[in-house]
C-alpha cells in the first residue's frame, strides 16, 4: 500500500470513498465529502497534507489536515485532523493508522507544531493525542472533554498557547 498526496484527478474517487466510509458511521451527517470539497477551496488547505492510501491503483482511504489557529496566538502553526475515511470493507486493517501516522510525520516535516482532533479517544490516544483541556485548549462547540484532543508535533508547542480553537469557516458551512 502506498500513501501519497491527493491529485485533482483523484477527487471524484475520494468523494466516493468518503461517502462510503461515513455511510453507517455514528455521529455523522454524511456531508463529510462536502466539507472536504469546501476545505480544498479555502486558505486552510494544504495539498501535501491531504493524503490517499492506494493499493494496486485503487484508493482505499483518505485523510485531510487543514490550518487552524488556537486562542490569540497566531505564531504556533496548528492543524485540524478531519476527516479520515477508509472504505468499509478495508476498515480495521491498519489503513487509518497508516494514513494518520504519515500525515502527522509530513506535518512535522513541514514545520507544523500541533494538531487538534475531534474523535474517539481510544483511537487517537494511540498516536499521542491527549485531551486538549490539559493544555487549556477548548472547542468552539459543545463536546465531551475526552473527545477533543491535541497533539504536540514540536515539544512544548502547546505550552505557548491556550484558548478556543478557531476552525476555518468552511467547517461550519452547510
Ligand atoms: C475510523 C477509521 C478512519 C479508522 O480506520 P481503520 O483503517 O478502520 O482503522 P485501523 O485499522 O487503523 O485501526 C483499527 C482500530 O481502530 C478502531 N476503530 C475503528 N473505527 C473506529 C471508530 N469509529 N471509533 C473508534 N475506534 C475505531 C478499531 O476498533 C481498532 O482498534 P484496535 O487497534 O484496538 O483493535 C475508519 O474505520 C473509518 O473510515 N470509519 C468511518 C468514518 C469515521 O468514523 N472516521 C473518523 C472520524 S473523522
Amino acid at each position: 500500500m502506498q500513501i501519497r498526496a491527493e491529485q485533482k484527478e483523484d477527487f471524484p474517487t475520494i468523494e466516493l470513498v468518503i461517502l462510503k466510509a461515513f455511510e453507517n458511521a455514528e455521529m455523522s451527517d454524511q456531508t463529510e465529502h462536502q466539507l472536504v470539497g469546501r476545505l480544498r477551496d479555502s486558505d486552510a488547505y494544504i495539498p501535501e497534507l491531504s493524503l490517499v492510501a492506494e493499493e494496486k491503483y485503487e484508493i482505499l482511504g483518505h485523510i485531510m489536515l487543514t490550518k487552524i489557529s488556537i486562542g490569540e496566538e497566531e505564531s504556533v502553526k496548528s492543524l485540524a485532523l478531519a476527516p479520515v475515511s477508509v472504505l468499509p470493507s478495508y476498515q480495521n486493517q491498519g489503513i487509518g493508522k497508516s494514513l494518520t501516522e504519515h500525515s502527522l510525520e509530513k506535518a512535522r516535516e513541514l514545520g507544523y507544531e500541533s494538531v487538534i482532533v475531534l474523535g474517539h479517544p481510544g483511537y487517537y490516544s494511540k498516536f499521542g493525542f491527549q485531551p486538549a483541556s490539559q493544555y487549556g485548549i477548548t472547542a468552539p462547540f459543545e463536546v465531551p472533554d475526552e473527545a477533543f484532543m491535541a497533539l504536540e508535533l514540536k515539544r512544548g508547542a502547546l505550552e505557548k498557547v491556550s484558548g478556543t480553537v478557531h476552525y476555518s469557516p468552511e467547517f461550519s458551512q452547510e
